[in-house]
Protein backbone atom coordinates (compact mmCIF):
# COMPACT_ATOMS: atom_id res chain seq x y z
CA UNK A 1 0.00 0.00 0.00
CA UNK A 2 1.31 3.62 -0.98
CA UNK A 3 0.63 7.11 1.25
CA UNK A 4 2.55 8.25 -1.23
CA UNK A 5 2.65 11.77 -0.91
CA UNK A 6 -0.44 11.44 2.52
CA UNK A 7 0.43 14.18 5.15
CA UNK A 8 -0.18 12.20 8.90
CA UNK A 9 -0.57 14.42 11.86
CA UNK A 10 0.06 11.95 14.34
CA UNK A 11 -0.84 13.17 17.93
CA UNK A 12 1.28 11.44 20.46
CA UNK A 13 -0.45 10.72 24.08
CA UNK A 14 0.94 10.11 27.95
CA UNK A 15 0.50 6.02 27.38
CA UNK A 16 3.21 3.65 27.85
CA UNK A 17 2.54 2.24 24.30
CA UNK A 18 3.99 5.85 22.81
CA UNK A 19 6.81 3.64 22.24
CA UNK A 20 5.45 1.77 19.25
CA UNK A 21 4.72 5.41 17.56
CA UNK A 22 8.83 5.26 17.23
CA UNK A 23 7.48 2.49 14.52
CA UNK A 24 4.49 3.57 13.20
CA UNK A 25 6.42 6.79 12.11
CA UNK A 26 8.83 4.80 10.26
CA UNK A 27 6.16 2.41 8.74
CA UNK A 28 4.14 5.46 7.73
CA UNK A 29 7.12 6.75 5.95
CA UNK A 30 8.45 3.70 4.23
CA UNK A 31 5.13 3.84 2.35
CA UNK A 32 5.68 7.49 1.24
CA UNK A 33 3.96 9.07 3.68
CA UNK A 34 4.63 12.53 5.58
CA UNK A 35 4.87 12.60 9.32
CA UNK A 36 4.32 15.64 11.40
CA UNK A 37 3.90 14.98 14.94
CA UNK A 38 2.42 16.67 17.84
CA UNK A 39 3.03 15.48 21.77
CA UNK A 40 1.09 16.15 24.92
CA UNK A 41 3.11 16.19 28.09
CA UNK A 42 2.53 13.15 28.72
CA UNK A 43 3.97 11.90 26.24
CA UNK A 44 7.01 13.27 26.90
CA UNK A 45 7.36 11.36 29.49
CA UNK A 46 7.65 8.23 27.78
CA UNK A 47 9.85 9.37 24.24
CA UNK A 48 11.29 11.90 24.01
CA UNK A 49 10.99 14.50 21.34
CA UNK A 50 14.48 13.96 20.24
CA UNK A 51 13.67 10.77 18.77
CA UNK A 52 10.05 11.35 17.51
CA UNK A 53 11.96 14.47 15.72
CA UNK A 54 15.05 12.08 14.29
CA UNK A 55 12.14 9.59 13.17
CA UNK A 56 9.77 12.02 11.58
CA UNK A 57 12.34 14.26 10.17
CA UNK A 58 10.32 17.23 11.20
CA UNK A 59 9.89 19.60 13.86
CA UNK A 60 7.81 17.92 17.10
CA UNK A 61 5.34 20.77 17.99
CA UNK A 62 4.54 20.39 22.18
CA UNK A 63 3.44 23.76 23.21
CA UNK A 64 0.12 25.71 22.49
CA UNK A 65 1.71 28.94 23.46
CA UNK A 66 5.31 28.71 21.77
CA UNK A 67 5.16 32.32 19.96
CA UNK A 68 7.67 30.65 17.48
CA UNK A 69 5.68 27.81 16.67
CA UNK A 70 2.33 29.97 16.18
CA UNK A 71 4.29 32.21 14.05
CA UNK A 72 5.58 29.70 11.67
CA UNK A 73 3.07 27.60 11.60
CA UNK A 74 0.12 27.54 14.50
CA UNK A 75 -2.75 25.59 15.14
CA UNK A 76 -4.95 26.11 13.18
CA UNK A 77 -2.94 25.77 10.06
CA UNK A 78 -1.22 22.64 11.53
CA UNK A 79 -4.63 20.93 12.13
CA UNK A 80 -5.21 21.77 8.46
CA UNK A 81 -1.56 20.68 6.84
CA UNK A 82 -3.05 17.09 6.84
CA UNK A 83 -5.15 14.52 4.99
CA UNK A 84 -5.59 12.69 8.49
CA UNK A 85 -5.06 12.98 12.08
CA UNK A 86 -3.81 10.22 14.00
CA UNK A 87 -4.10 9.87 17.83
CA UNK A 88 -1.76 7.09 19.24
CA UNK A 89 -1.83 6.75 21.90
CA UNK A 90 -5.23 7.54 22.76
CA UNK A 91 -5.35 7.52 26.23
CA UNK A 92 -8.59 7.76 28.38
CA UNK A 93 -7.74 11.44 29.19
CA UNK A 94 -7.04 12.51 25.75
CA UNK A 95 -10.48 10.41 24.39
CA UNK A 96 -12.15 12.32 27.35
CA UNK A 97 -11.24 15.80 26.01
CA UNK A 98 -12.48 14.88 22.32
CA UNK A 99 -15.37 14.01 23.59
CA UNK A 100 -16.24 16.51 25.78
CA UNK A 101 -14.76 19.79 23.34
CA UNK A 102 -11.68 20.45 25.57
CA UNK A 103 -8.34 22.24 24.28
CA UNK A 104 -6.62 23.51 27.34
CA UNK A 105 -3.13 22.21 25.31
CA UNK A 106 -1.53 21.63 21.97
CA UNK A 107 -2.71 18.48 21.19
CA UNK A 108 -6.28 19.10 22.26
CA UNK A 109 -7.13 22.27 20.65
CA UNK A 110 -5.54 20.69 17.47
CA UNK A 111 -8.18 18.07 17.62
CA UNK A 112 -10.96 20.93 17.92
CA UNK A 113 -10.02 22.67 15.63
CA UNK A 114 -9.21 19.83 12.66
CA UNK A 115 -11.28 19.66 9.88
CA UNK A 116 -9.87 16.78 8.53
CA UNK A 117 -10.74 12.87 9.13
CA UNK A 118 -9.43 11.96 12.70
CA UNK A 119 -8.29 8.20 13.21
CA UNK A 120 -8.07 7.45 17.12
CA UNK A 121 -5.81 4.16 18.32
CA UNK A 122 -6.68 3.78 22.66
CA UNK A 123 -4.72 2.31 24.48
CA UNK A 124 -5.13 1.82 28.22
CA UNK A 125 -5.49 -0.73 31.07
CA UNK A 126 -8.42 -2.73 30.29
CA UNK A 127 -10.34 -1.03 33.60
CA UNK A 128 -9.64 2.37 32.25
CA UNK A 129 -11.15 1.08 29.01
CA UNK A 130 -14.25 -0.43 30.12
CA UNK A 131 -15.13 1.96 33.00
CA UNK A 132 -18.26 3.84 32.69
CA UNK A 133 -16.65 7.22 31.74
CA UNK A 134 -14.59 5.55 29.00
CA UNK A 135 -17.40 3.71 27.99
CA UNK A 136 -19.62 7.20 27.43
CA UNK A 137 -16.65 8.85 25.85
CA UNK A 138 -16.31 6.09 23.18
CA UNK A 139 -19.87 6.35 22.53
CA UNK A 140 -20.01 9.65 21.92
CA UNK A 141 -16.74 10.04 19.45
CA UNK A 142 -18.19 6.93 17.32
CA UNK A 143 -20.94 9.34 16.86
CA UNK A 144 -19.06 12.36 16.16
CA UNK A 145 -17.34 10.32 13.39
CA UNK A 146 -13.86 9.30 15.13
CA UNK A 147 -12.37 6.71 13.91
CA UNK A 148 -11.06 3.68 15.72
CA UNK A 149 -8.72 1.03 15.28
CA UNK A 150 -8.31 -1.19 18.33
CA UNK A 151 -7.58 -1.62 20.80
CA UNK A 152 -6.85 -5.32 20.87
CA UNK A 153 -7.03 -7.97 23.78
CA UNK A 154 -3.69 -9.04 25.40
CA UNK A 155 -0.77 -9.06 28.23
CA UNK A 156 -0.74 -5.39 29.56
CA UNK A 157 2.47 -3.61 30.48
CA UNK A 158 1.33 -3.53 33.77
CA UNK A 159 2.38 -7.60 35.22
CA UNK A 160 0.18 -10.08 35.47
CA UNK A 161 -2.89 -7.83 34.05
CA UNK A 162 -4.29 -8.85 30.96
CA UNK A 163 -7.67 -7.48 28.57
CA UNK A 164 -8.80 -5.13 25.96
CA UNK A 165 -6.81 -2.23 25.70
CA UNK A 166 -3.33 -2.87 23.86
CA UNK A 167 -2.82 -0.36 21.58
CA UNK A 168 -3.21 -1.81 17.98
CA UNK A 169 0.12 -3.00 16.26
CA UNK A 170 1.80 -0.60 13.84
CA UNK A 171 1.32 -2.12 10.66
CA UNK A 172 -2.42 -2.30 12.18
CA UNK A 173 -2.43 1.41 12.18
CA UNK A 174 -1.09 1.85 9.20
CA UNK A 175 -3.40 -0.42 7.55
CA UNK A 176 -6.26 1.63 9.24
CA UNK A 177 -4.66 5.19 7.75
CA UNK A 178 -4.63 3.33 4.17
CA UNK A 179 -8.41 2.36 4.49
CA UNK A 180 -9.17 6.07 5.41
CA UNK A 181 -7.39 7.81 2.75
CA UNK A 182 -7.98 5.25 -0.33
CA UNK A 183 -10.52 7.42 -2.05
CA UNK A 184 -10.35 4.37 -5.26
CA UNK A 185 -13.21 3.60 -6.86
CA UNK A 186 -15.63 1.13 -5.00
CA UNK A 187 -17.84 0.19 -7.49
CA UNK A 188 -18.38 -3.57 -5.78
CA UNK A 189 -19.00 -1.46 -2.22
CA UNK A 190 -22.17 -3.52 -0.46
CA UNK A 191 -21.76 -6.74 -2.43
CA UNK A 192 -20.45 -10.51 -1.39
CA UNK A 193 -18.64 -12.49 -3.69
CA UNK A 194 -17.52 -15.97 -2.80
CA UNK A 195 -14.30 -17.11 -4.72
CA UNK A 196 -12.75 -20.28 -4.58
CA UNK A 197 -9.20 -21.02 -4.84
CA UNK A 198 -6.32 -23.82 -5.11
CA UNK A 199 -6.16 -27.04 -5.43
CA UNK A 200 -8.26 -29.88 -3.35
CA UNK A 201 -6.72 -32.61 -2.07
CA UNK A 202 -8.64 -35.87 -1.76
CA UNK A 203 -7.06 -38.93 0.41
CA UNK A 204 -6.22 -42.28 -0.46
CA UNK A 205 -5.24 -43.46 3.70
CA UNK A 206 -4.35 -40.93 6.29
CA UNK A 207 -0.99 -39.84 5.09
CA UNK A 208 -1.31 -40.25 0.56
CA UNK A 209 -3.78 -37.75 -1.55
CA UNK A 210 -4.50 -37.33 -4.95
CA UNK A 211 -3.71 -33.59 -6.25
CA UNK A 212 -2.76 -31.32 -8.91
CA UNK A 213 -0.39 -28.36 -9.72
CA UNK A 214 -2.85 -25.51 -8.90
CA UNK A 215 -1.08 -23.15 -6.75
CA UNK A 216 -4.08 -21.02 -5.63
CA UNK A 217 -2.20 -17.70 -7.22
CA UNK A 218 -5.02 -16.35 -9.99
CA UNK A 219 -8.06 -17.30 -7.61
CA UNK A 220 -6.21 -15.45 -4.46
CA UNK A 221 -5.17 -12.39 -6.91
CA UNK A 222 -8.77 -12.47 -7.98
CA UNK A 223 -10.30 -12.52 -4.38
CA UNK A 224 -7.88 -9.38 -3.72
CA UNK A 225 -9.03 -7.61 -6.85
CA UNK A 226 -12.61 -7.93 -6.10
CA UNK A 227 -11.79 -6.61 -2.58
CA UNK A 228 -9.93 -3.65 -4.23
CA UNK A 229 -13.42 -2.65 -5.73
CA UNK A 230 -14.87 -2.60 -2.63
CA UNK A 231 -16.77 -6.59 -2.56
CA UNK A 232 -17.01 -8.27 0.82
CA UNK A 233 -15.11 -11.28 -0.25
CA UNK A 234 -15.23 -15.07 1.24
CA UNK A 235 -12.08 -17.08 -0.31
CA UNK A 236 -12.82 -20.38 0.12
CA UNK A 237 -9.34 -22.28 -0.39
CA UNK A 238 -7.78 -25.62 -0.89
CA UNK A 239 -4.11 -26.63 0.77
CA UNK A 240 -1.82 -23.46 -1.12
CA UNK A 241 1.65 -21.92 0.68
CA UNK A 242 0.62 -18.36 -0.45
CA UNK A 243 -0.60 -15.43 2.05
CA UNK A 244 -3.99 -14.90 2.45
CA UNK A 245 -4.90 -11.70 0.26
CA UNK A 246 -5.58 -8.59 2.78
CA UNK A 247 -8.85 -7.82 3.45
CA UNK A 248 -10.71 -11.00 2.84
CA UNK A 249 -12.41 -13.62 4.61
CA UNK A 250 -10.63 -16.97 4.31
CA UNK A 251 -12.21 -20.48 5.38
CA UNK A 252 -9.53 -23.06 4.63
CA UNK A 253 -10.38 -26.59 3.22
CA UNK A 254 -9.00 -29.84 1.79
CA UNK A 255 -11.74 -31.91 -0.04
CA UNK A 256 -14.11 -30.89 -2.94
CA UNK A 257 -16.95 -32.11 -0.34
CA UNK A 258 -15.89 -29.69 2.07
CA UNK A 259 -15.14 -26.95 -0.69
CA UNK A 260 -18.80 -27.33 -1.69
CA UNK A 261 -20.17 -27.71 1.98
CA UNK A 262 -18.21 -24.39 2.46
CA UNK A 263 -19.18 -22.48 -0.81
CA UNK A 264 -23.17 -23.35 0.16
CA UNK A 265 -22.95 -22.40 3.47
CA UNK A 266 -21.68 -18.45 2.21
CA UNK A 267 -25.02 -18.13 0.26
CA UNK A 268 -26.68 -16.17 -0.51
CA UNK A 269 -24.23 -13.73 -2.37
CA UNK A 270 -23.71 -11.78 -5.33
CA UNK A 271 -21.39 -13.26 -7.94
CA UNK A 272 -19.16 -16.50 -7.20
CA UNK A 273 -16.10 -17.19 -9.38
CA UNK A 274 -14.83 -20.77 -9.32
CA UNK A 275 -11.24 -20.62 -9.48
CA UNK A 276 -10.31 -23.71 -7.47
CA UNK A 277 -8.75 -26.60 -9.72
CA UNK A 278 -11.31 -28.96 -7.88
CA UNK A 279 -10.49 -32.94 -8.40
CA UNK A 280 -12.93 -34.39 -10.65
CA UNK A 281 -12.58 -37.58 -8.55
CA UNK A 282 -11.19 -39.18 -5.31
CA UNK A 283 -10.59 -42.43 -4.01
CA UNK A 284 -13.50 -44.82 -2.96
CA UNK A 285 -13.46 -46.19 0.62
CA UNK A 286 -10.77 -44.07 1.73
CA UNK A 287 -8.58 -45.83 4.30
CA UNK A 288 -8.56 -45.34 7.67
CA UNK A 289 -5.17 -47.16 8.47
CA UNK A 290 -1.89 -46.15 6.23
CA UNK A 291 -2.23 -48.47 3.15
CA UNK A 292 0.78 -50.80 4.21
CA UNK A 293 3.11 -52.29 1.62
CA UNK A 294 3.00 -56.10 1.96
CA UNK A 295 5.61 -58.35 -0.27
CA UNK A 296 4.28 -60.38 -2.83
CA UNK A 297 1.19 -58.49 -2.72
CA UNK A 298 1.43 -56.08 -5.23
CA UNK A 299 -0.05 -52.27 -5.75
CA UNK A 300 -3.25 -51.89 -4.52
CA UNK A 301 -5.72 -50.64 -7.09
CA UNK A 302 -7.94 -47.69 -6.01
CA UNK A 303 -11.53 -47.50 -7.54
CA UNK A 304 -12.04 -43.75 -8.13
CA UNK A 305 -16.00 -42.27 -7.59
CA UNK A 306 -16.62 -39.02 -9.34
CA UNK A 307 -16.55 -35.35 -6.93
CA UNK A 308 -19.39 -33.48 -6.59
CA UNK A 309 -19.26 -30.38 -9.29
CA UNK A 310 -19.41 -27.15 -7.82
CA UNK A 311 -19.63 -24.74 -10.09
CA UNK A 312 -22.48 -26.57 -11.69
CA UNK A 313 -24.46 -27.17 -8.26
CA UNK A 314 -23.85 -23.61 -7.77
CA UNK A 315 -24.62 -22.79 -11.34
CA UNK A 316 -28.10 -24.39 -11.43
CA UNK A 317 -28.49 -23.46 -7.26
CA UNK A 318 -32.17 -22.49 -5.44
CA UNK A 319 -29.94 -19.41 -3.94
CA UNK A 320 -27.82 -18.95 -7.41
CA UNK A 321 -25.67 -15.96 -7.24
CA UNK A 322 -26.22 -13.34 -9.78
CA UNK A 323 -23.27 -13.75 -11.84
CA UNK A 324 -21.83 -17.46 -11.96
CA UNK A 325 -17.99 -17.48 -13.27
CA UNK A 326 -16.16 -20.70 -14.15
CA UNK A 327 -12.81 -21.45 -14.84
CA UNK A 328 -12.11 -24.19 -17.45
CA UNK A 329 -8.40 -25.24 -17.52
CA UNK A 330 -8.08 -27.30 -20.73
CA UNK A 331 -5.13 -29.15 -23.02
CA UNK A 332 -7.49 -29.32 -26.14
CA UNK A 333 -9.91 -27.57 -27.69
CA UNK A 334 -9.89 -25.06 -25.09
CA UNK A 335 -13.24 -23.02 -26.76
CA UNK A 336 -14.93 -25.47 -27.92
CA UNK A 337 -15.01 -26.95 -24.48
CA UNK A 338 -15.27 -23.33 -22.32
CA UNK A 339 -18.37 -22.90 -24.90
CA UNK A 340 -20.09 -26.25 -23.49
CA UNK A 341 -19.50 -26.07 -20.11
CA UNK A 342 -21.94 -22.21 -19.76
CA UNK A 343 -24.79 -24.32 -20.32
CA UNK A 344 -23.37 -27.52 -18.87
CA UNK A 345 -22.84 -25.36 -15.33
CA UNK A 346 -25.13 -22.58 -15.67
CA UNK A 347 -21.97 -20.15 -15.78
CA UNK A 348 -22.33 -16.78 -17.23
CA UNK A 349 -18.45 -16.46 -17.96
CA UNK A 350 -16.00 -18.56 -18.14
CA UNK A 351 -12.45 -17.99 -18.13
CA UNK A 352 -10.61 -20.26 -19.90
CA UNK A 353 -6.96 -21.00 -20.24
CA UNK A 354 -4.75 -23.50 -21.92
CA UNK A 355 -2.79 -25.02 -19.03
CA UNK A 356 -0.88 -27.24 -22.01
CA UNK A 357 2.66 -27.57 -21.60
CA UNK A 358 2.92 -26.28 -25.13
CA UNK A 359 0.73 -22.98 -24.31
CA UNK A 360 3.83 -20.68 -24.95
CA UNK A 361 3.80 -19.24 -21.07
CA UNK A 362 7.10 -20.31 -19.74
CA UNK A 363 9.32 -21.14 -17.84
CA UNK A 364 6.91 -22.31 -15.16
CA UNK A 365 3.81 -22.54 -17.35
CA UNK A 366 -0.22 -21.10 -15.98
CA UNK A 367 -0.79 -23.63 -13.42
CA UNK A 368 1.71 -22.56 -10.49
CA UNK A 369 3.33 -19.29 -12.79
CA UNK A 370 2.85 -16.20 -12.36
CA UNK A 371 1.22 -15.38 -15.44
CA UNK A 372 -1.56 -15.88 -17.48
CA UNK A 373 -3.40 -15.99 -20.95
CA UNK A 374 -7.09 -16.62 -21.11
CA UNK A 375 -10.19 -16.54 -23.30
CA UNK A 376 -13.28 -14.89 -22.17
CA UNK A 377 -16.48 -17.20 -22.89
CA UNK A 378 -19.59 -15.44 -22.92
CA UNK A 379 -22.75 -16.32 -24.45
CA UNK A 380 -22.13 -13.01 -26.75
CA UNK A 381 -19.05 -14.33 -27.69
CA UNK A 382 -15.44 -14.98 -26.87
CA UNK A 383 -12.54 -12.51 -25.92
CA UNK A 384 -8.81 -12.92 -26.36
CA UNK A 385 -6.67 -11.21 -23.51
CA UNK A 386 -2.56 -10.53 -23.96
CA UNK A 387 -0.71 -12.78 -21.97
CA UNK A 388 -0.62 -10.54 -18.51
CA UNK A 389 0.15 -11.18 -14.72
CA UNK A 390 -1.87 -13.03 -12.40
CA UNK A 391 -2.29 -10.10 -10.66
CA UNK A 392 -3.36 -7.99 -14.02
CA UNK A 393 -5.70 -11.01 -15.21
CA UNK A 394 -7.05 -10.36 -11.98
CA UNK A 395 -8.06 -6.97 -11.77
CA UNK A 396 -9.38 -7.26 -15.51
CA UNK A 397 -12.04 -9.78 -14.22
CA UNK A 398 -12.91 -8.41 -11.04
CA UNK A 399 -13.62 -4.90 -13.68
CA UNK A 400 -15.99 -7.26 -15.66
CA UNK A 401 -17.68 -8.83 -12.65
CA UNK A 402 -17.98 -4.93 -11.11
CA UNK A 403 -19.70 -4.37 -14.72
CA UNK A 404 -21.95 -7.20 -14.67
CA UNK A 405 -23.55 -6.69 -11.62
CA UNK A 406 -23.90 -3.11 -12.27
C1 LIG B 1 3.69 4.58 33.73
C2 LIG B 1 2.38 5.17 33.25
C3 LIG B 1 1.73 4.57 32.21
C4 LIG B 1 0.50 5.07 31.76
N1 LIG B 1 -0.11 4.48 30.72
C5 LIG B 1 -1.30 4.94 30.30
C6 LIG B 1 -1.97 4.31 29.24
O1 LIG B 1 -1.50 3.32 28.66
N2 LIG B 1 -3.17 4.81 28.84
C7 LIG B 1 -3.72 5.88 29.45
O2 LIG B 1 -4.82 6.26 29.05
N3 LIG B 1 -3.09 6.49 30.45
C8 LIG B 1 -1.91 6.07 30.88
N4 LIG B 1 -1.28 6.70 31.92
C9 LIG B 1 -1.87 7.90 32.50
C10 LIG B 1 -1.63 9.10 31.61
O3 LIG B 1 -0.23 9.28 31.43
C11 LIG B 1 -2.25 10.34 32.22
O4 LIG B 1 -3.67 10.21 32.25
C12 LIG B 1 -1.87 11.60 31.47
O5 LIG B 1 -2.52 12.70 32.09
C13 LIG B 1 -2.30 11.53 30.03
O6 LIG B 1 -1.98 12.73 29.38
P1 LIG B 1 -2.33 13.01 27.87
O7 LIG B 1 -3.62 12.36 27.59
O8 LIG B 1 -2.39 14.49 27.77
O9 LIG B 1 -1.20 12.47 27.08
C14 LIG B 1 -0.04 6.21 32.40
C15 LIG B 1 0.63 6.82 33.41
C16 LIG B 1 1.83 6.31 33.86
C17 LIG B 1 2.55 7.00 34.98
Amino acid sequence: MSLSGKRILLIIGGGIAAYKCLDLIRRLRERGAKVRCVMTKGAQEFVTPLSIGALSADHVFTELFDRQDEHDVGHIRLSREADLVVVAPATADLMAKMANGHADDLASTVLMATNKPVLIAPAMNPAMWNHAATRRNRATLTSDGIHFVGPGRGEMAESGEAGEGRMAEPLEIVAAVGALLDTARKPLAGKTIIVTSGPTHEPIDPVRYIANRSSGKQGHAIAAALAKLGAAVRLISGPVTIADPAGVMVTRVETARQMLAAVEASLPADAGVFVAAVADWRTEGESGQKIKKEPGQGAPALQMVENPDILATIGHHAKRPKVVVGFAAETQNVVENARKKLDKKGADLIVANDVSHDSGINPSGVMGGDRNAVRIVTREGVEDWPELSKDETATRLAEMIAARLG
